[in-house]
């Protein structure tokens, strides 16, 4: 699977005009090629999940594209469905089941909102030859008058079927990199997925700790989060 990532006008023009953070996309920046690799009865994640299956990988058309964006209908319903299906599939990210479209919906409408008045940053991976939307995450950028430096990852979401085929890690590199070109050079963020712990290490995220019985799995449950940062350079 290719996966390009694409990204704002340079530096320079966004701290020029932070505006041009949104809507923008289109200078690729990286693209590589990930092999598939065969998961054979290969054990996956916390949650003891074992993959039966002869070849599991991700089930992609093709190239995957990440790129920012902004108030853009066109992606909220894409969007929308990503998250539904991270929290049917047990995913603790904020929201309890049954989540209904409508309120994942609102969710994104906000949310895209905020992207469009320069609050954060907001980028999708996308099937490049359909256009469907595969995963998602943010960088919350306004913070306290002392931490202007400071962002906080939000929303790492990749939709179950195409997971394992390194679209979280491509998300996490675009949205370091966008929030460095901002002027952050501190990053943090928790989580409560074993999953994105090892992308998270893998990228260079230090583990700070676990907080325990943080927030509840969508089904009820305390469930522990585990706080990461990563300085930018
Ligand atoms: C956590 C999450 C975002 C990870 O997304 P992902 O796209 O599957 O992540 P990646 O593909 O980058 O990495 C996952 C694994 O696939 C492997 N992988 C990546 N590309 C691969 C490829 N081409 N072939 C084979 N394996 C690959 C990675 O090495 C990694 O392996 P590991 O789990 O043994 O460390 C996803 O599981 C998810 O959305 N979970 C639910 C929502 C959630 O909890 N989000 C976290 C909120 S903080």
């Amino acid at each position: 699977m290719e996966i390009q990532l694409s990204k704002t006008p340079g530096a320079r023009e966004r701290r020029a005009d932070p505006r041009l953070c949104i809507d923008k996309c289109l200078q690729t920046v990286i693209a590589r090629t990930l092999p598939k690799r065969n998961f054979s009865n290969r054990r996956l994640g916390r949650n003891g999940r074992v993959w039966n299956d002869e070849h599991v990988t991700a089930e992609l058309a093709g190239a995957i594209v990440v790129r920012q964006v902004g108030s853009d209908a066109n992606v909220a319903s894409g969007l929308t469905d990503v998250l539904v299906d991270c929290v049917e599939g047990g995913a603790s990210v904020g929201f309890m089941l049954p989540l209904s479209r409508e309120r994942a919906e609102a969710y994104w409408t906000s949310a895209l909102d905020s992207a469009s008045r320069g609050e954060r940053i907001l980028m999708v991976a996308e099937e490049e030859d359909t256009g469907v939307v595969v995963g998602t995450v943010q960088v919350l950028l306004t913070a306290p008058e002392n931490q202007p430096h400071r962002g906080e990852i939000a929303k790492m979401l990749v939709h179950r079927r195409a997971r394992r085929g390194g679209v979280a890690e491509a998300l996490m590199q675009a949205i370091e990199a966008a929030a460095r070109e901002v002027g952050k050079t501190l990053l943090v963020l928790d989580t409560s997925s074993a999953d994105a712990e090892r992308v998270y290490e893998r990228l260079g995220w230090q583990r700070v700790g676990v907080i325990p019985g943080y927030a509840l799995w969508p089904t009820g449950g305390l469930v522990d989060t585990t706080v990461f940062y990563k300085k930018l350079s």
